[in-house]
């Protein structure tokens, strides 16, 4: 996967990225990722990027050139045109089956507005998807880029270490996590349950999937409604919720 991030701001996604699991990626040549500043396209001899709004009211907004300009040029050094991803709060809100989604791309372009919004031409003319990470404001597009970069990177095959963890996770079959335990057996009085101690494997996996359930339900009853249950999950599920 190659992500190339259309920013004003390119050290804060650089910085951001190539830590941790992601730089591990980056390093192995699983990833790529490189920020390209929109300010090296601009054709004033001031190096703006922005401008007040026709209509007049608050703010600036990023104009179309340097925009198209980047990613015109982005497209000609990859002989392809790659998707755009402009995050904005107006978009659809990202979830693990959009990750999946486009974590089968080769290429993905993420454009970062600021200020009051980006000029429409340009997002009439690159963007192929609206995406928002949640019902609230930021100040700009690059940390819900970074947040999608991170959740899609970890689908990615080699970038965990574990190439099951990724499905196990929390919203895997739309259920929640169950809960996990390490060393000490007991901590302030508080033991691990004794099943994970058992070695039974079967018993181990009908816990925790017991587990998952009830805590969906308790804590996100809304993913129930797409959860695959067998019967007697249901069954299961039907009991929990009579004996609260
Ligand atoms: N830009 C500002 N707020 C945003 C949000 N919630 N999601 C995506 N992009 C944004």
């Amino acid at each position: 996967m190659n992500y190339h991030i259309l920013t004003l701001f390119p050290d804060m996604v650089v910085e951001g990225l190539n830590t941790s699991i992601l730089g591990r990626a980056v390093n192995k040549g699983i990833l790529s990722i490189e920020a390209i500043n929109i300010r090296d396209y601009t054709n004033e001899k001031h190096g703006h990027v922005d401008d007040a709004p026709y209509g007049g009211g608050a703010g600036m907004v990023m104009q179309a050139a340097p925009i198209c300009d980047a990613y015109e040029a982005l497209c000609s050094r990859l002989k392809k045109r790659p998707r755009v991803l402009y995050m904005t709060p107006q978009g659809q809100v990202f979830n693990q089956k959009k990750a999946q989604e486009l974590a089968q791309e080769e290429n993905l372009v993420f454009l970062c507005g600021h200020y009051e919004g980006v000029d429409e031409r340009a997002l009439e003319m690159i963007v192929t998807d609206y995406l928002s990470i949640g019902d609230y404001v930021l100040t700009g597009g690059e940390l819900p880029a970074m947040v999608m970069i991170d959740c899609i990177s970890r689908l990615i095959p080699g970038v965990l270490n574990n190439g099951a963890s990724a499905e196990i996770e929390s919203f895997h079959d739309n259920l929640l996590e169950y809960p996990q335990y390490t060393r000490p057996e007991i901590y302030e009085g508080r033991r691990v349950p004794e099943v994970l101690l058992s070695g039974h494997h079967k018993n181990i996996e009908k816990w925790r999937r017991e587990k998952s359930i009830q805590r969906t339900w308790e804590r996100r009853p809304d993913l129930l409604k797409e959860a695959l249950l067998s019967d007697k999950e249901k069954q299961f599920l039907q009991e929990y919720i009579d004996g609260k």
